[in-house]
């Protein structure tokens, strides 16, 4: 049975600190939806209430059509599974997985039968008589997922499941997991801190931060539109370019002068009702900021900027240089053969633009989405690979997390 997830209003309290503030969200029937934010923004606290270990300062929890807000963890239907999965060190993967249905009553038969199956699906029909000290760490993950996925709950709830896993394992489990929810359709909250498994694994992203929901949407539609600086700097790797600007109409027709030049808008871009001429921050992502010899005839505008660092990751390397006075990042081809101290052209399609109110942070510029599909492809697959090769500064738990105000200030600064 799909059910949907509703929170309406929601907040949490902690003596003077609020958790989460005002949360309103629907978790489609069947629908994997990933809360991701930076740590302490209260994604766990959020999944807790819905798992009914916490209960809403104010506001309703629905699952299905059914007010939850009263009812014990028990009555929910709902399957936890944690970043510290706890098994039963002295029983081995059989009893294991057979536990929770055991105690719900069920007969020996059913046990056996959903066991079976279980393993199966997750690949631990050689491993039933192990205990958990005999097993891997992925395959241990796996048995805390069955131990979830036996019971057939009408909503998962996954807390950051795969950071305890070496970056391997963590690629190979989030397909897994995608795999296993295209075949069950079980509505999922899954929780994590890393924009990667984010993008990858969501049908739609839920994006918070200090308490507050950011935005909710597919993946696609969050980093082409995103809708303020926070979510725009959060999702994409490297981070999205923040530099000053100032908007101007110049016949009707807006422009933007940022680094040193001036661009007309273009067409299919709208600035949204409140957009006014002044002070914006302008977003870049590194893959619109292209050396000039790698770029395509859209990339009308040409920008000089002297080269800092280069980072060579195999299959392109990530280029930081300053330009007017700003430092940015962009994507170059593998062998550029640019070198630190050098001074490059660097070339960037008006169209590729992200604009913000410089105060408030909002998005001023809704752009068109069909035509960066395929960027966004590439990202991915980029993003990947990185994770893959593990490079520790795509793993955002190697970050030192910075506190969610001091972001903002960061971005105010720029
Ligand atoms: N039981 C609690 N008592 C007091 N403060 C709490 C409690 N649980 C969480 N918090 C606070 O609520 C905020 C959100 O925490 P949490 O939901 O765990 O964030 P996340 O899972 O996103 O890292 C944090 O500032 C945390 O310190
Ligand atoms: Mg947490």
């Amino acid at each position: 049975m799909l059910s949907q997830v509703r929170f309406e209003g929601v907040h949490k309290i902690f003596g003077a600190e609020t958790a989460v503030e005002d949360l309103n969200l629907t978790v489609n029937a069947g629908e994997f939806l990933v809360l991701v934010g930076p740590s302490g923004c209260g994604k766990t606290t959020t999944l807790r209430m819905l798992a009914g270990l916490e209960r809403p300062s104010y506001g309703r929890i629905l699952i299905g059509d059914k007010l939850v807000n009263n009812l014990s963890p028990r009555f929910r239907d709902v399957a936890m599974v944690f970043q510290s999965y706890a098994l039963y060190p002295h029983m081995n993967v059989y009893d294991n997985l057979a536990f929770g249905l055991r105690a719900h009553g069920a007969s020996k038969d059913l046990v056996a039968q959903r066991v079976k199956e279980t393993a199966d699906v997750l690949g631990l029909g050689q491993l039933l008589k192990r205990r958990p000290s005999q097993l891997s760490g992925g395959q241990r993950q796996r048995v805390a997922l069955g131990r979830a996925l036996i019971r057939q709950p009408q909503v998962f709830l996954m807390d950051e499941p795969l950071s305890n896993l070496d970056a391997g394992l963590r690629v190979q489990m989030r397909a897994e997991l995608s795999r296993l929810h295209q075949r069950f359709r079980v509505t999922t909250v899954y929780v994590t801190h890393d924009q990667v498994e984010a993008m990858t694994m969501g049908d739609r992203i839920a994006v918070m931060n200090n308490g507050r929901l950011q935005q909710v949407d597919a993946p696609e539609t969050l980093y082409d539109n995103p809708a303020n600086v926070f979510v725009a700097g959060f999702i994409g790797s490297p981070r999205m370019n923040f530099v000053p600007g100032h908007l101007t109409m110049v016949e009707a027709k807006p422009a933007v002068e940022f680094l040193g030049m001036k661009a007309s808008l273009s067409a299919g871009s709208l600035l949204v009702s409140e957009a006014s001429e002044g002070e914006v921050t302008v977003g870049i992502r590194p893959e619109d900021l292209m050396w000039r010899p790698a770029a395509g005839p859209d990339s009308t505008l040409t920008l000089n900027a002297d080269v800092d660092v280069v980072e060579p990751m195999g299959h392109e390397a990530y280029v930081t240089a300053v330009c007017a006075g700003e430092t940015v990042t962009s994507r170059f081809p593998p062998r550029s053969g640019v070198r630190p101290r050098e001074r490059v052209e660097l070339a960037l399609n008006p169209a590729r633009l992200h604009l913000f109110d410089a105060r408030s942070g909002e998005s001023i510029l809704q752009r068109p989405v069909a035509s960066s599909t395929e960027a966004l492809r590439s990202a991915r697959e980029a993003w990947i690979e990185e994770s893959v090769q593990g490079r520790p500064d795509q793993q955002r738990e190697a970050e030192p997390q910075v506190a969610p105000a001091k972001k903002k200030e960061d971005f105010k600064r720029r």
